[in-house]
């Protein structure tokens, strides 16, 4: 049957209840506070506090290196599984911190929406510009989340324009909020015409909610202080006038966002929240891939890898491999094809994360993330299927920002670099380039912290104590074109090429001068910022 909003084949119950997103926002916005709240309503977990000690370890350099260490508490973190009335959720983590961009911008590859979290007395900041902008260029749906309304915030509308102008797209009011700051008492529930009042004595209580019969009901005047029900009704019309009503498959296609305003903290506007992701969110979409597209509903499994996680357990070298279900219904013990290398490969030991645990993972339906613990044969971007040679498209790799050149500190010990750096690269945690005439490895990455974190991962996973140094090179580019093209530009400019960990070959250089001469001089030679996760 033909579902008539998509015109796609409605999907089998247990996949139809999925909801897979991520929640994207600047740091210190309130997303782990957010996080917590989910997955306390999602029966998660049982008390607020078990999942601060992440938001908490982030805070200084050095405990960040902690948690780094910690790998239990980031990793676990990674998705999240939970029920929530007749939904499935499951929530992606993408790292706060703005120098794993690259990590959050692959995680953003598996999910179907993202929620925005943005500060209400913030609005629409740097780093959420940024993910914003990757989630366009998929057209993904995103639900709007206005936080700490409970502290002084910007006039609502202000809020509204400047997400309509930054970002380009229409936004409409799911809530309205009712007083500023102190006297912030709660919102309008316009969706369901309901007044919900926050408790500011208890954090954890989520919000008594009162039905309203429409605007004039006289129960609103009773429970709303006159002087803020004024002005409150008066918003109100003129959001009605000025702002768009909701069309849910505006929201779908990515050109509507509806907002929330509520306050993590206080537990206040997270559940209208998450009905909304229930009601308006994306089920499990059509996967992009070659030679064809793949979609939820077709009875074989299937399923890529977006991040691979190496270490968890510094004492066994295993890896996790996080893989997003495509397609089917996958039950544990199957036998799936690893496309890239044609082997088969029986998946015996899947993981679910479940908040702080990890569990066995019987089964796993379209839309569900699961862990494959691996010894290294699965990449970031590999495809796994019952057979047939499906790959997924569009798992980006981006050129690095930041180069430096990686030495052992014993001399002697440069073949173990090699290991440890090979492993970091395969996880996604950094570029590895070995240049074709000088000896060493030219490590790039996207942020400063990152470098810091690398050697400090190499000195307790591999006890290598390594120095990083600043080399002449500031961008790198992959080089593809004609094979006899290609050689021909290598051999002439050996000292500017290297290998990433793929074999590729890549142009590093100073200056972007440089960049424009080579693709001015060589037109049929392309240098791409981003290479496809092979
Ligand atoms: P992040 O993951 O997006 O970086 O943000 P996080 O949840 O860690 O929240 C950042 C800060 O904002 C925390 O305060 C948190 O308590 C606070 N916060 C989150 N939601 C709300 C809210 O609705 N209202 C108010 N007033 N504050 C909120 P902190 O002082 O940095 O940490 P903590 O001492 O509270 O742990």
């Amino acid at each position: 049957m033909l579902d008539t909003a998509t015109n796609r084949p409605a999907l089998p119950p247990e996949i139809a209840r999925r909801r897979t997103f991520a929640i994207i926002s600047h740091p210190d916005a309130g997303k782990t506070t957010l996080t917590e709240k989910f997955l306390l309503y999602g029966g998660a977990i049982q008390m607020a506090g078990q999942v601060r000690a992440k938001g908490e370890a982030r805070r200084t350099r050095s405990d960040f290196m902690q948690m780094e260490k910690d790998r239990g508490i980031s990793v676990s973190a990674s998705a999240m599984s939970f029920d929530f009335h007749e939904f499935r959720f499951n929530l992606v983590d993408t790292p706060g911190h703005s120098d794993f961009s690259e990590d959050t911008y692959r995680t953003l590859t598996a999910v179907d929406a993202a929620v925005m979290v943005i500060d209400g007395a913030k609005g629409v900041e740097s780093q959420t510009q940024k993910l914003f902008e990757v989630c366009r260029l998929r057209d993904l749906p995103i639900l709007t989340f206005c936080n700490k309304m409970d502290r002084e915030s910007r006039d609502t509308f202000d809020i509204i324009d400047e997400i309509q102008e930054n970002l380009a797209i229409d936004v409409t009011p799911a809530s309205w909020p009712i007083g500023k700051g102190q006297d912030f008492i709660g919102c309008y529930d316009i969706l369901r015409d309901r007044l919900e009042l926050m408790d500011r004595a208890d954090r954890n209580k989520v919000a008594e909610s009162v039905s309203i019969e429409g605007l004039d009901d006289p129960k609103l005047a009773e429970l709303v202080p006159a002087h803020l029900l004024e002005t409150f009704l008066e918003e109100l019309e003129m959001a009605k006038e000025l702002l768009p009503e909701l069309d849910p498959q505006s929201v779908l296609e990515g050109h509507m966002t509806p907002i929330w305003f509520g306050s993590a903290i206080n537990s206040f506007g997270v559940k209208e929240l998450m009905d909304g992701i229930g009601k308006y969110g994306p089920e499990p979409q059509v996967q992009r891939a070659e030679p064809r597209a793949i979609a939820p509903e077709e009875t074989k499994v299937s399923g890529f890898v977006f991040k691979v996680q190496a270490n968890m357990d510094p004492k066994h070298r295993d890896r996790v491999a996080f893989v997003r279900m495509a397609s089917g219904h996958f039950k544990r013990g199957m036998k799936l094809t690893h496309v890239r290398t044609k082997k088969q490969m029986a998946v015996s030991n899947p993981v679910l994360f479940l908040a702080s645990d990890r569990e066995l993972a019987e089964e796993a339906w379209a839309g569900d993330i699961i862990g494959i613990p691996n010894h290294g044969q699965l990449r970031i971007g590999d495809t796994l299927t019952e057979g047939e040679a499906l790959k997924v498209t569009g798992i980006p790799s981006f050129a690095p920002e930041l180069l430096q050149t990686c030495r052992a500190g014993d001399p002697m010990k440069a073949k173990h670099l090699e290991k440890a750096l090979m492993q970091f690269a395969e996880e996604g945690a950094a570029k590895v380039f070995k240049p074709v005439i000088s000896s060493g490895f030219i490590v790039g990455v996207v942020g400063q912290l990152q470098f810091e974190v690398l050697a400090s991962r190499i000195e307790l996973e591999y006890g290598l104590p390594v120095r990083f140094e600043p080399t002449q090179f500031t961008s790198a580019r992959w080089l593809t074109g004609p094979k006899d093209k290609v050689e021909a530009f290598a051999a002439a400019n050996k000292g500017h090429m290297a290998h990433d960990n793929d074999g590729d070959l890549v142009y590093l250089t100073r200056l972007q001068w440089d960049i424009d001469r080579v693709e001015r001089d060589f037109p049929e030679l392309k240098l791409s910022a981003t290479k496809e996760m092979m």
